[in-house]
């Protein structure tokens, strides 16, 4: 038995920053940062937390799937920017939405955190261990990114996906893959900011989120189209019978780039990032719920995700809708 997603939900804050506003802080401007990256705006939380806009994502996804909170097993959640290092996220999302049976766990996994969970999800679902796993990326990397550095600064938004993974006897598609490399982990970065008690670290840029973008961008067209058909090959299954490739939304650029590796239109590369930026585990749950919402879904379609991003982490998976 595995897992098929029942129901989908998402959440950003209601404030966005747009180029323009970045260009009154940053020596940069709304022209470069669109043809660069993509991205016209992104949603900053003021009052929100990972927790808040987790809870709100994953409200939106149990409605859709017509489950009550009650009968989740499993909340998963895929994280990095958490402002409290416990309770987990997981646990307080609980509390939040009255998940009462359920256990709850973080994922740290940066950019791939959704695709992680999707999988340990799955594999729970697959073991019998669980029947409703309750999945969320949620981030709110406004609070690690330096807003003086243009080089970071630019790139990134908060907000939260979530969808209802629930074990079904009609799920007969799936593959995954996952990749780590450590080695190369110092290409992208962001230290505790508590390791040095409660010392003003304001000045210290290793507390915020540093990059070294060259290699991030060559590593993702690299790894990205290789998972991409390595899970295709595990699955047996042609790139032309896949309807959508649900990428990480971190920069058009990436996905343009991976589109022709993979010599695979456009098309079928939806994207968002130009609302959003790069909200790092919840940019593919915000995009699979715009998607589901918006009616392009059909049951039956054959789809990717694929999740990349610091520790180096990486790996795709296929599944039928
Ligand atoms: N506005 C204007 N100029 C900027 C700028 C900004 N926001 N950021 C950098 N620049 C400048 C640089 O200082 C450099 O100037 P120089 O030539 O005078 O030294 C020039 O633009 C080119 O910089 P470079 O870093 O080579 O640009 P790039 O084309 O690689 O684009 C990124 C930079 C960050 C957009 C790009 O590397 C990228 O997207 N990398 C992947 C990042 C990512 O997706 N990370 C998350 C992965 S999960």
């Amino acid at each position: 038995m595995i897992g098929k997603i029942c129901g989908t939900g998402s959440y950003v804050p209601e404030k966005t920053v747009s180029n323009d506003d970045l260009a009154k802080i940053v020596d940069t401007s709304d022209e470069w940062i669109r043809e660069r990256t993509g991205v016209a705006r992104r949603h900053i939380a003021e009052q929100d937390t990972v927790v808040s806009m987790g809870a709100k994502a994953a409200e939106k996804a149990l409605e859709n799937a017509g489950i009550s909170p009650e009968e989740v097993d499993l909340i998963l959640v895929g994280t990095s920017t958490s402002n409290v290092i416990f309770p987990s996220a997981a646990c307080s999302i609980q509390k939040e939405i009255g998940a009462v049976h359920a256990a709850g766990l973080d994922v740290s996994a940066a950019c791939t955190g959704f695709l992680s969970v999707y999988q340990i999800g799955q594999a729970y679902i697959q073991s019998g261990m669980a029947k409703t796993v309750l999945l969320i990326g949620a981030e709110c990397l406004s609070r690690l990114v330096n807003w003086k550095d243009r080089g970071t600064c630019i790139l990134f938004g908060d907000g939260a996906g979530a969808a209802v993974l629930q074990a079904d006897e009609t799920a007969s598609c799936l593959q995954t893959v996952l990749h780590s490399d450590g080695a190369k982990g110092w290409t992208l970065t962001c230290d505790s900011r508590h390791k040095e008690g409660d010392k003003d670290l304001s000045q210290d840029p290793s507390t915020y989120i540093q990059m070294d973008g060259r290699e991030v961008f060559k590593f993702a067209l690299t790894k990205v189209p290789e998972a991409v058909r390595e899970v295709l090959e595990k699955a047996e299954i042609s790139a032309d019978d896949i309807s959508w490739f649900l990428l990480h939304q971190a920069n058009i650029r990436i996905i343009e780039g991976v589109a022709k590796r993979l010599r695979i239109g456009m098309e079928r590369f939806p994207s968002n990032m130009e609302e959003y930026g790069n909200t790092s585990a919840a940019s593919i749950p915000i995009l699979l719920d715009e998607m589901n919402r918006s009616g392009k879904l059909e049951r039956g379609q054959k789809l990717v995700m694929s999740g990349f991003g610091a520790g180096l982490t990486w790996g795709a998976c296929v599944f039928e809708w």
